[in-house]
C-alpha cells in the first residue's frame, strides 16, 4: 500500500497571508522524509492553495512520484503535459466548494472531455486515474474511458457515523475495488481518511494506493505547536540576554 500525502493544507495556511510560509514543497521534502511514497497536490483552476510555482519546484525537487490533481480543463491539461508528473487525476472542480466534495461526473455528457483529457496525459507519457465515487455503474463507465487507475472517493465512508452505517460503506468500497480490478483497473482511495478510520481501507484488498491530506496536516500543526513556542521563546530570551 503505498501512501501519497497532499500538501494542499499546507499551501492554505500561506495563502491566508500571501506570503512566502509555510512553503508546501519544504513540506514535501518532510513528508518523504517520514516516508511518504508519493506526493499529492491539487492545482485548481482558481489557485487558491497551490501556485503554479510549487508544482514547478515539485517537479524538480520531489524524490518521490508526484500525482497531479486536475479538472478537465485546457488550461491545467496544458500544465500536465509540461511538467510530465508520475500520474494525473482527474478530480471534479467547483468553484463554491471548500473541498472536493463528489467523484466525477462519468456520465455520456462528460465522457468526451474525460476521454480527450486521459488521451492527452497517456500521449505524454503520465499514468493516469479518475476520483470516482464507488458506485458499480460508475466504475464500469470509468473502465470503459480507458484510465490507468481508479481513486475511490471515500468521503461518504469518512462521514459515516454508527457502526451499521460504516460497515455499509466499507463494503461499498470493497466491492468498488473488487469490481475496478476485475475491469483492469489499479484502485487508489482517498478523502476523508484519519488516523481513526484508514485502518479498514488500508485492509482492502486490491486496493494498492492512499492520498491522504487534511488529517495528516492537522496533526502535524498540533505536534510541532510546542517546539515552535519553545524555539521563539528562545529567541525572546537571548534578545533579552538570558
Ligand atoms: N483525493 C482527492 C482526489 C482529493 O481531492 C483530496 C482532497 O484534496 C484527497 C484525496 C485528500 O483528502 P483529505 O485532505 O480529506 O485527506
Amino acid at each position: 500500500m503505498r501512501l501519497y500525502i497532499n500538501i494542499d493544507h499546507v499551501a492554505t495556511v500561506r495563502q491566508a497571508r500571501r506570503t512566502d510560509e509555510p512553503d508546501p514543497v519544504r513540506a514535501a521534502v518532510l513528508a518523504e522524509l517520514g516516508g511518504a511514497d508519493g506526493i499529492t497536490v491539487h492545482l485548481r483552476e482558481d489557485r487558491r492553495h497551490i501556485q503554479d510555482r510549487d508544482v514547478d519546484l515539485l517537479m524538480r525537487t520531489a524524490r518521490t512520484p508526484i500525482n497531479l490533481e486536475l479538472a478537465v480543463a485546457d488550461g491545467i491539461l496544458d500544465l500536465a503535459e509540461a511538467w510530465q508528473p508520475h500520474q494525473a487525476t482527474l478530480v471534479p472542480e467547483k468553484r463554491q466548494e471548500v473541498t472536493t466534495e463528489g467523484g466525477l461526473d462519468v456520465g455520456e455528457s462528460a465522457a468526451g472531455g474525460i476521454r480527450r483529457a486521459l488521451e492527452r496525459l497517456h500521449s505524454a507519457g503520465i499514468r493516469t486515474s479518475l476520483f470516482i465515487d464507488p458506485e458499480p455503474e460508475v466504475v464500469r463507465r470509468s473502465a470503459d474511458l480507458g484510465p490507468t487507475a481508479v481513486e475511490l472517493h471515500t468521503g461518504e465512508y469518512a462521514n459515516a457515523r454508527d457502526a451499521a452505517a460504516i460497515a455499509k460503506q466499507l463494503e461499498r468500497l470493497r466491492a468498488a475495488t473488487e469490481l475496478a480490478r476485475e475491469l483492469g483497473l489499479a484502485v487508489h482511495a482517498g478523502h476523508g481518511l484519519t488516523y481513526e478510520n484508514v485502518m479498514p481501507v488500508a485492509g482492502i484488498p486490491g486496493c494498492e494506493e492512499l492520498n491522504i491530506g487534511h488529517s495528516v496536516i492537522s496533526r502535524s500543526v498540533l505536534v510541532g505547536i510546542e517546539r515552535s513556542v519553545r524555539e521563539m521563546k528562545e529567541l525572546l530570551l537571548r534578545a533579552a540576554g538570558g
